[in-house]
């Protein structure tokens, strides 16, 4: 048996306002909740029995995932009151272990898509008898990331916190998000009060010469928390530049239209974009790297790029988004431009040629 605990309580304030009805995790992503991707992920890897770390919205995941029987692991749940923290959660969690107290057990941010060798960080936790493995990846601008260092033989040096000057930055590894604890480690970190896992947990074990191992894994690492990644990561999934076992119908391609959605013949769907089920494209209307969500609309000659339509919203003819987001149930009327951060809030209306709105300069 190999346990995990995902990480799904946060609030996901960055994809506001899609995540006053929905919580991050359960947002679609190339068809399915995000959460889908990653308990397949994981099944793939041998994770056998997970506990969903809830709290803002827990109803939402257990409404969809049940047991976790019709995702072939067994799924079981524990709620926070109030937010614990990334630590505190994961505390909180332990009390639905099964593991014994030497055995790993593999913890997940729910928002990170990945292609880590998930069943290789568990190796190299074992291999070097480690109390923690983290999962690290290495990006090209470090500035907005915690830095974690290693020595020569894969040992973590130091939790830095974003660097301010060009001299802080001493490594281009950062956190990536994925864990493997020594099982007595989750059970020695403080019960019911708030606690950071990256802030408190991990710098005071090093503090006591815990053993912290880091492990660079070049595979695809994408953290979904703001609109743009979103969209990326839902299109990476949807091409198949990050293949996921959950990806519905199985075969990548230019566009992912669900059962249910109807798509003109005179529509061009594309880029990678992921059209709900119930959806509606009309004709001459054109999505390109965009997520449409179950039951909206997007009306005749609207141009939708890199943008994310909440469920039931609609979009009124010829009006464009780009790197927009559009609130479920929004209604928008004709001949709008959305463009680069606009937000429209859930349920609100748009008249016609009222909004030229873009948080550029253009
Ligand atoms: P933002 O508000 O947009 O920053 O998103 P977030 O609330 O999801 O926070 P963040 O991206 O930092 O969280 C990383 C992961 O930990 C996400 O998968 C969250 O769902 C999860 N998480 C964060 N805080 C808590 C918490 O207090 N309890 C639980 N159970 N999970 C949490």
């Amino acid at each position: 048996m190999l346990e995990a605990i995902l990480l799904v309580g946060g609030r996901g304030t960055r994809l506001r306002p899609l995540t006053v009805n929905t919580p991050k995790p359960m947002l679609p992503v190339a068809g399915v909740p995000f959460t889908a991707h990653q308990i397949a992920r994981a099944k793939a890897a041998g994770v056998t029995r997970i506990v969903l770390s809830t709290s803002y919205r827990a109803e939402v995941f257990s409404d969809y995932f049940g047991d976790g029987s019709a995702h072939g692991v067994e799924l079981v749940y524990m709620t926070e009151d109030s937010p614990l923290g990334t630590g505190g959660a994961i505390r909180h969690a332990a009390a639905q272990l099964r593991s014994a107290p030497d055995a790993p057990v593999l913890i997940f941010n729910g928002d990170v898509l990945s292609g880590l060798d998930i069943a290789g960080l568990v190796d190299a936790w074992r291999l070097a008898q480690a109390d923690i493995a983290l999962y690290l990846t290495r990006v090209p601008d470090p500035r907005a990331f915690g830095l974690v260092p290693t020595d020569a033989t894969g040992r973590v040096t130091a939790f830095l916190e974003k660097p301010t000057k060009p001299e802080e930055i001493v490594t281009d590894q950062i956190n990536a998000g994925c864990y493997v604890f020594r099982r007595s480690l989750i059970d020695a970190i403080p019960p019911g009060r708030v606690v950071s896992v990256e802030r408190e947990t991990f710098p005071k074990l090093l503090a006591e010469d815990a053993n912290l191992i880091g492990v660079v894994d070049p595979a695809y690492w994408l953290d979904l928390g703001t609109p743009a990644a979103f969209v990326e990561g839902s299109r990476d999934i949807v091409s198949g530049r990050i293949p996921s076992p959950a990806l519905p119908g199985g075969t990548p391609g230019r566009s992912l239209v669900l059962p249910g959605a109807r798509v003109s013949q005179d529509a061009i769907v594309a880029g990678g974009s992921a059209i709900g089920a119930n959806a509606v494209v009309e004709a001459f209307a054109t999505v390109d790297g965009s997520v449409v969500f179950d039951g909206a609309t997007i009306g005749v000659g609207a141009s939708v790029v890199s943008s994310i339509v909440g469920a039931g919203a609609v979009i009124g003819s010829h009006t464009r988004l780009n790197g927009a987001v559009v609130g479920d149930g929004a209604v928008i009327g004709a001949e709008n431009e959305l463009l680069s951060g606009a937000r429209v809030w859930a349920g609100a209306t748009l008249g016609d040629c009222t909004v030229r709105f873009s948080s550029d300069q253009d």
